[in-house]
């Protein structure tokens, strides 16, 4: 493949922004580029001195005034729930029995999977998401649907077939030794294929039993390199259920403690209500807190406390998604403006960097896998967007008055969504023109 220059403005976090001062977190070039090829970023920075490192000859593209940024990641989603989004429930167990659990049912039907497969994917170039965290249904070719799409698309994915076995209709139900073998037959068929990361992903404590989770407890220790993903503490209803289902744990947290669920590569989707000692347990391990900020709102499962999660004296690792189909939106733009909402509601501000970090290098970091996605930095994977903060008319107007990239920031999050998304790049190659619609 021949190199690419692409020109335009350029953000790249290097860290954590410790306030809206803190210039040092990130890399902000007016007239930036980024040299490309073999999937790769060989060079980014002033587009005069990333120019002068390429071939002669080079081709190139012009994005100006637009801004690049490294690819959108979500961090929790479930890909067999494009059809459930915007189901009217009362709350999450009702949402859960009426909607979803019927839903996933339809997964077990080949053609049903690839067909979402296809859109699943078409809508995370469309909103600029390059890389996500699906769970599939509990269906193992729900996950071959997934992950073959993935590798056809080349994109950095993390997916894993569920795990339940109670506590849902029967054709959602697998047992613990189907489970763990029909997971390890993933590992084995489509993990480190292309781009594709398997996850262990025991759904939540409600629909695994005692012996589910000890299934997956020998899975990470087989497989200890593996994301693992699974809910935790979203709801009071779900708490209590979960607390009458594991007397003898501690509490809610404890639950997946006791089967050595806990760690730096385990994310946990909702982490609403934990209690001190929760947080304390979540700090300990290194695991991940995943903010799901348009889901918790829908489904009014209550308001993330991320200030106090990322600011106590034993931190909690938090990232950010948008919980397809009890998130409200694809759009990591979207998701971000609603987590603006929830921090405002608690007497606390998320400054737009803060936000634009943890769509990008903030998920990398969560995934532990910021030396390949979420920045521009030379040797990383050329996933990147290009941003328009007049997409919309009504953007169009506001951005009239926008004199800073603060301002730019806070104006694509607060209005942006998939229009905004002028193009997304997947290992170099643009991706958005090939989309249906
Ligand atoms: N808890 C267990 N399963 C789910 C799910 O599919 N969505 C949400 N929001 N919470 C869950
Ligand atoms: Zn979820």
């Amino acid at each position: 493949m021949t190199a690419t220059l692409i020109r335009g403005r350029t953000l790249s976090f290097k860290r954590a922004p410790a306030s809206l001062e803190d210039t040092d977190a990130y890399a902000y070039e007016t007239d930036g580029a980024l040299l490309v090829e073999n999937g790769l970023i060989l060079a980014s920075g002033a587009y005069e001195a990333v120019k002068a490192q390429a071939p002669e000859d080079v081709a190139e593209i012009d994005h100006r005034p637009h801004l690049i940024l490294p690819g959108l990641i979500d961090t929790h989603l479930h890909f067999p729930q494009m059809q459930v989004i915007g189901s009217y429930a009362a709350n999450l167990l009702e949402w859960l029995n009426t909607y979803t659990f019927p839903e996933e049912c339809r997964f077990v039907e080949t053609a049903h999977a690839e067909r979402i497969a296809t859109h699943f994917f078409d809508e995370m170039i469309r909103h600029g998401t390059t890389t996500a965290v699906a769970y599939c249904s509990v269906h193992k070719s729900s996950a071959d649907a997934f992950f073959a799409e993935a590798l056809r698309r080349n994109m950095r994915m993390v997916a894993g077939k569920v795990m339940m076995d109670r506590n849902a209709p029967q054709g959602l139900l697998d047992t613990p030794q189907m489970g763990y073998d029909e997971t390890r037959a993933v590992i084995e068929q489509w993990h480190g294929k292309g781009r594709n990361h398997v996850a262990i992903t025991p759904r939540f404590a409600i629909t695994s039993t005692p012996e589910q989770m000890s299934a997956a407890q020998v899975l990470v220790r087989e497989f200890p390199d593996l994301h693992v993903q699974t809910h935790l503490s979203e709801n009071r209803d779900e708490i209590d259920f979960t607390c009458s289902l594991y007397p003898d744990a501690a509490d809610y947290t404890d639950v997946y403690a006791r089967y050595g669920l806990l760690g730096p590569k385990t994310l946990f989707g909702h982490c609403i209500h934990l209690s001190e000692r929760e947080m304390d347990a979540m700090s300990e391990t290194g695991s991940i807190a995943v903010h799901c900020p348009t889901s918790n709102l829908f489904l009014g499962s209550g308001l993330f406390p991320l200030k106090k999660l990322v600011g106590r004296e034993k931190p909690v690792r938090v990232s950010v998604a948008t919980d397809i189909g009890g998130g409200s939106s694809y759009s990591m733009l979207r998701t971000m403006d609603e987590a603006y909402k929830i921090q405002q509601l608690q007497g606390e501000r998320l400054n737009p960097f803060e936000s634009f970090y943890y769509m990008t290098l903030g998920n990398a970091e969560a995934l532990s896998l910021e030396d390949k996605i979420g920045t521009l930095e030379p040797g990383t994977d050329a996933d990147f967007i290009v941003l328009n903060m007049a997409a919309t008319p009504a953007m169009a107007l506001k951005a009239e008055v926008v004199t800073s990239l603060v301002d730019e920031l806070f104006l694509l999050q607060t209005m942006g969504d998939d229009r905004a998304i002028t193009e997304t790049y997947v290992a170099g190659v643009s991706a958005k023109a090939g989309l249906a619609g």
